[in-house]
């Protein structure tokens, strides 16, 4: 991925760690960074009202399409994400507060834009702000949730909750912060805004007791969520998709042994402020190169104080090798399927 380096950037790229600092130093607004940002928004809301458009709730068509468009390589909103994007609600609902204090779940983009954007659907409508206090440009755009899909279309059961679905149903608007210094859109915020009409046309949902499980067979005998076996993400004839589901079952086992699942599933029991999700193949996909390295650094698991928890000599071995295995047909799988997307394109 290509990302534009301001000249200041660039220059202190050169000189080696000053990078770091860098970074570190707050960004001062300037007015050509708002209109980049807003030119952003514009093509963002432009791709999201084209192909994500208000329709019926249940409208299963409109659902696919919507995500085939997001999850593309070439999309814009995909292409303006951070490799790993923040979402989740406002503290209290609260929109206005301070932007570290959102407790949220960290996603890749290709997460975030193949089972998670495509619940939304937008009506156009949009404002940008420079926020100060945070350093951010913040785009507020109209948006309401599908909640008449099929169970196993959710990335997962947010109806473990009661009020996380209801504040999914009742939600009108996406929050798009953009971060300046990057020129990405690094976080993504869902909520109501009391004084603006519902986007989505929903009557609510009476949704099933969560059974503590966050995948499923169904009664046709499918696992499900779908979208997290990759299926109509990644084309059905993709040969790693199988091999993918055996990797992943073997590494998920490995991973309830190391305890990784007593923190990092949607229920958040560590009450982390940036939740990563390991509990589906596609999550623990996008996760794979940072689990790897950080076993390896001995940096995960943590015990319940947030201190470093050694694991027994077998258990670490047994988790790398099937930690290995998986990312390498998570390699497969993304290879494949680009060459058969760049060859079905020329054809
Ligand atoms: C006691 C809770 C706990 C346990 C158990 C735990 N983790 Fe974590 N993990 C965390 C927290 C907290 C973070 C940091 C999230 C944040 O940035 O706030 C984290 C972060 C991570 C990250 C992303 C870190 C990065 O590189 O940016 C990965 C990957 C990860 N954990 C993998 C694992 C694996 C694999 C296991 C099991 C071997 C595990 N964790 C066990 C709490 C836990």
């Amino acid at each position: 991925m290509k990302i534009a380096l301001t000249p200041l950037v660039a220059c202190l790229a050169l000189a080696g760690h000053a990078a770091h600092a860098a970074e570190e130093r707050a960004y001062v607004y300037n007015p050509a960074d708002e209109a980049r940002v807003k030119a952003m928004a514009a093509k963002l809301i432009g791709e999201l009202t084209a192909k994500c458009p208000v329709k019926p709730v249940g409208d299963k068509t409109a659902f696919a399409a919507c995500r085939e468009a997001l999850f593309a390589s070439d999309s814009p909103l995909r292409s303006n994400l951070k490799s790993y994007v923040l979402w989740g609600r406002p503290p209290g609902g609260d929109i206005d507060a301070t932007l570290k204090d959102f407790r949220a779940t960290q996603f890749g983009n290709d997460v975030f834009t193949g089972s998670y954007a495509p619940m939304w659907m937008w009506d156009g409508k949009y404002d940008v702000t420079y926020i100060a206090k945070d350093r951010v440009f913040r785009v507020i755009a109209g948006a309401g949730f599908r909640n008449e899909l099929d169970f196993g279309q959710y990335p997962y059961p947010f109806w473990h909750e009661a009020r996380k679905w209801t504040d999914y149903e009742d939600a009108n608007t996406i929050a798009l912060w953009i971060d300046p210094k990057i020129m990405k859109v690094s976080q993504l915020t869902f909520f109501k805004r009391a004084d603006k009409p519902a986007v989505a046309q929903l009557t609510r949902r009476h949704m099933p007791t969560f059974d503590g499980k966050w995948m499923w067979v169904d009664d046709k005998g499918q696992q499900q969520p779908a979208p997290t076996l990759f299926k109509g993400l990644y084309q059905d004839a993709n040969p790693y998709l199988a091999k993918l589901d055996a990797t992943y079952r073997k590494l998920a086992l490995t991973m309830r042994d190391a305890e990784c699942d007593s923190c990092h599933v949607p229920n958040n029991p560590d009450k982390a402020k940036r939740l990563v999700l390991l509990q589906t193949p596609l999550h623990a996909a996008s996760e794979i190169e940072r689990v790897l390295k950080d076993v390896r650094q001995d940096r995960m698991p943590l015990d319940d104080s947030g201190i470093e928890k050694t694991l027994p000599a077998d258990l670490k071995k047994r988790l790398l090798a099937d930690a290995e295995a998986f990312a390498a047909d998570v390699k497969g799988a993304r290879e494949w399927e680009s060459e058969h997307v760049a060859r079905s394109r020329t054809r």
